[in-house]
């Protein structure tokens, strides 16, 4: 195979066929004393360091300047960055290059926890938007239009807005270009965590890439959807309103010294299969699809959803919970990215001409789990099937404030009206239902009661044996 068109994965090739010597980090020393399985132990042959033709991804000259070169002429940035610690990491430093202590950002409420996290750390003062409920998907989706317009009125001094573009479950905000340009008619930049949307730039049936509709900063998992290893990640800036070398300086401060070449020419090797996609490839995978979604249809009871991303799919069961439905299909051993109380979602492969069709006795296994679930008894959903548009809310005290008061932990009942310490997170998908800092509302009480009864599982301050909840003592 020629790696020409791959500077980082040639340069590695060019290195490991020298069979060099290794005197340096990292310990396992090409793999030779490491323990692992075969397969693993051979991998970490290339797991090297900066060494003399390997460049450096904190000062990049080489190789890794050649190949993120190519990847900002792919996606359309004035400059674009290799990621070793996930999209986490990404939205991480485009937070810390546009906003500081106190300053007020927009977020979409149901956007990840590394947002959350990221307000934390810069004392940032958020004020949540409340996304739009998705009745198709039957879940959260993108902010509208309006929501931001009434918040930038409400908010002048707004000095950033994130946004979740798409959703975990592939809905695509379609407001995301005029809400660009509603805030950057006010000078304010919108960072986009694209973390689930690597893949559409390969071909423009998949949603517009957010960098397309005029983001300042986007965050692409390129390991969710694209064949890059897990961590592997983009971040691309295009902006007039963020300065380029703060994003470098940041990620320069919270990205190991020592980044995974493994990692990065994983992210090279992705970019260059994104790159040579064609539309044969494309037209191969819609048969892939096709196919799947016929077989999955043929079988009784089950109902399977598309969504604005062709790479996503969600498969429920009439009477059954995502839950229920997730584990007769593992027991068949077939692993879905997510369940929620409503349906599994599966993350398609993005396959090329020539790679693998669907298993031979693939759509017999799903016929046995669904055979199963019927078996089994059947799980009552709850009544409350959508969840109203919550009010715009911001915190109800500065991140300095919250981290000097004392809490108690309390019954999820009896919490309506008190202020959350930290964040309680329905997992997956990882986004919070409570914020910290905000005031527990009625309706959050009620879907936090509705999570617990359907075996959702949560991080952050839930304690699920107790039913009760962390707030603070004011
Ligand atoms: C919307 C969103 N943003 C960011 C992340 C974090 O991405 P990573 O796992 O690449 O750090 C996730 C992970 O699931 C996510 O769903």
């Amino acid at each position: 195979m020629s790696y020409e068109d791959r500077p980082l994965v040639l340069a590695l090739e060019n290195f490991h066929k020298q069979q060099p010597i290794s005197f340096h980090v990292p310990g396992h020393k090409h793999g030779i004393l490491s323990g692992l399985p075969q397969a693993m132990q051979q991998a970490l042959s290339y797991d090297v360091t900066e060494l003399t033709g390997l460049d450096d991804l904190h000062q990049p000259k080489e190789v890794i300047l050649q190949a993120e070169k190519k990847l900002s002429r792919l996606y359309g940035s004035g400059r674009s960055f290799f990621l070793v610690n996930g999209s986490t990491v990404g939205n991480l430093a485009m937070l810390y290059a546009t906003v500081g202590k106190d300053d007020m950002v927009l977020v979409q409420r149901n956007a990840h926890k590394s947002v959350f996290h990221a307000l934390e750390l810069t004392g940032a003062q958020a004020i949540f938007l409340s996304p739009q409920w998705n009745e198709h998907t039957k879940t959260v989706g993108g902010v509208a239009r309006a929501s931001v317009k009434e918040a930038l009125m409400r908010y002048p001094n707004v000095k950033a807005a994130v946004f979740t573009y798409p959703t975990y479950y592939g809905v695509a905000n379609a407001e995301l270009e005029d809400i660009i340009s509603i805030c950057h008619e006010q000078g304010i930049p919108v960072l986009v965590d694209e973390a689930h949307g690597a893949h559409f730039v390969v071909n423009e049936s998949f949603p517009d890439s957010a960098l397309s509709l005029g983001a300042d900063v986007v965050v692409q998992s390129a390991h969710k959807t694209l064949p890059a290893m897990t961590m592997a990640s983009f971040l691309h800036v295009r902006s007039k309103l963020v300065k380029m070398e703060r994003v470098a300086h940041y990620l320069h401060m919270l990205q190991s010294s020592s980044p995974s070449y493994l990692l990065m020419a994983s992210l090279d090797d992705a970019r260059q299969y994104a790159e040579s996609y064609n539309e044969a490839d494309f037209a191969y995978f819609l048969s892939y699809r096709q196919q799947l979604l016929k077989e999955l249809r043929s079988i009784p009871d089950m109902d399977v959803l598309e969504v604005d991303d062709a790479l996503k799919l969600l498969i429920r069961v009439e009477g059954h919970t995502g839950f229920a439905l997730q584990e007769v299909l593992e027991q068949q051993g077939i692993y879905s990215e997510l369940a929620d109380l409503f349906q599994v979602l599966f993350v398609l492969p993005l396959v090329k001409v020539g790679h693998m069709g669907m298993p031979a006795d693939l759509i017999k296994k799903f016929r046995s789990a669904v055979d199963a679930l019927h078996i089994a008894d059947r799980t009552a959903l709850p009544q409350v099937l959508s969840l109203p548009t919550m009010p715009m809310s911001s915190s109800a005290y500065t991140v300095d404030q919250l981290r000097e008061m004392k809490a108690e932990w309390l019954g999820i009942e009896d919490a309506e009206g008190r202020v959350a310490l930290e964040a309680v997170v329905p997992y997956p998908p990882g986004i919070p239902l409570l914020c910290p800092g905000e005031r527990v509302t009625e309706e959050q009480v009620r879907q936090l009661i509705d999570l617990i009864e359907a075996g959702s599982r949560f991080q952050g301050a839930l304690d699920i044996k107790t039913n009760r909840i962390k707030v603070v003592i004011e």
